[in-house]
């Protein structure tokens, strides 16, 4: 746990957080200067050497090692896309609808997720969305749902939406026992918490670098679990995707046979240089310190919620990083927390605000005070209580 010296010193990297509440890490992290130093140190290498292409594809190799290494893979198992939709994409493509057609994906997937896999039914692909119950997903919904003509199973890991966190141990289990695969969609949590893909026992991982893992938008993490890579040839491919990128051989397709099979086009370079100074910084504050961070201020923020009567469309054992709030006006309770200094979003009835390692008990209270104040803009529980 860190102390409140250690949180000051580490909040003093990050420019915005002398003048603003910053609760907005759920759609994109709060840069700090370890990452402008990053995009810096790039910028440095472009000027100095011109075109130092193998610098820079030293560069992308470190990163896919450091992030092999954050969710306890092997660099081979790692490939480095643009974006995440890329990444699902990319294993889709590769992916047969013949003997097993079924997609099985809860209705609180990223819509991102729910596009990859329904462009996929020209190819054959049946789309099954498990429905929620409230803010839940019951598993026993997900075990109706897949069976043995099920292909996969994608799992968002927190949703973007009410901060559900899904039994995602449960939901692989069911998968595998059913003969499908597994896709951990990781992007709402990974940079919160220690990952290990191993122990979950997914297929695929995916995330990007923008939220919790506070770098750049433009740069994203597919994991493929090692015995699965050579199985699978993507279809949506390029040079980058080839055992030799620098044989410059237009009439061989020759993948590689590491997860670099699923990436396409020239490494994303600049968001490279800047993302790996966020999850350096991360390491360096030790994984299970920032999750116990995220976990006492979203805790604090739920019960202070319960107080005011609020009602909470996370779960209020939740241990973040995302605390979702019902509100009769979602978007003017942001425009509201803004005038007084907050930034977070809204989707849809929901007001979103994040928790980060760099957050403190001060933003809640903050945070919590501007809500006692506009409470005719929240949605209220209904029950009447004795105290
Ligand atoms: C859970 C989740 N998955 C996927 C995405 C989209 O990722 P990308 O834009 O990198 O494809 C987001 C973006 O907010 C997200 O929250």
């Amino acid at each position: 746990m860190l102390t409140d010296s250690q949180v000051h010193a580490l909040r003093s990297r990050f420019p915005i957080l002398s003048r603003k509440i910053y609760l907005n890490s759920c759609s994109q992290g709060a840069l700090c200067d370890a990452v402008e130093d990053g995009f810096r140190e790039y910028l440095a290498s472009w000027h100095e050497h011109g075109s130092p292409w193998d610098i820079w594809v030293a560069q992308y190799e470190a990163a896919r090692t450091q992030f092999a290494q954050f969710i306890g893979a092997t660099a081979d198992e790692v490939g480095i896309l643009p974006y995440a939709s890329a990444g699902m994409n990319s294993v889709a493509s590769a992916l047969s609808f013949d003997e097993r057609n079924k997609v099985v994906l809860g209705e609180f997937e990223f819509p991102t997720m729910g596009h990859v896999w329904l462009a996929q039914q020209k190819r054959g692909a049946q789309v099954q969305f498990v429905s929620a119950v409230g803010n839940s997903i019951p598993s026993e919904n997900y075990e109706r749902a897949i069976d043995r003509k099920t292909l996969i199973v994608p799992v968002t890991g927190v949703c973007f939406m009410n901060g559900y966190r899904s039994r995602v141990s449960e939901i692989v289990s069911l998968a595998h026992a059913n003969g499908a695969l597994a896709m951990l969609d990781d992007y709402q949590d990974c940079g919160t918490r220690p990952v290990n893909v191993k122990e979950s026992g997914v297929d695929f991982y995916v995330s990007g670098t923008l939220k919790y893992l506070l770098g750049p938008p433009g740069l994203a993490f597919l994991y493929v679990r090692r015995e699965l890579i050579e199985q699978l040839e993507p279809t949506i491919t390029g040079w980058f995707a080839q055992r030799n990128p620098f044989a410059f051989d237009v009439k061989t397709l020759d993948l590689s046979p590491s997860a670099r099979r699923f990436e396409a086009g020239s490494p994303m370079v600049p968001n490279v240089y800047a993302a790996m100074r966020g999850i350096g910084l991360l390491q360096e504050i030790g994984m299970n310190n920032v999750a116990a961070q995220i976990a006492r201020l979203a805790q604090a923020l739920l019960q202070g919620a319960n107080k005011l009567s609020i009602k909470a469309k996370t779960s209020e054992d939740s241990v973040g990083p995302l605390v979702v709030l019902q509100c009769a006006d979602a978007p003017a309770l942001v425009t509201k927390l803004a005038a007084s200094g907050v930034i977070c979003s809204s989707r849809h009835d929901g007001l979103r605000l994040s928790f980060h390692v760099y957050n403190t008990m001060d933003d809640v209270q903050a945070v919590l005070a501007v809500l006692e104040r506009h409470l005719e803009l929240m949605t209220r529980l209904d029950t009447v209580r004795a105290d």
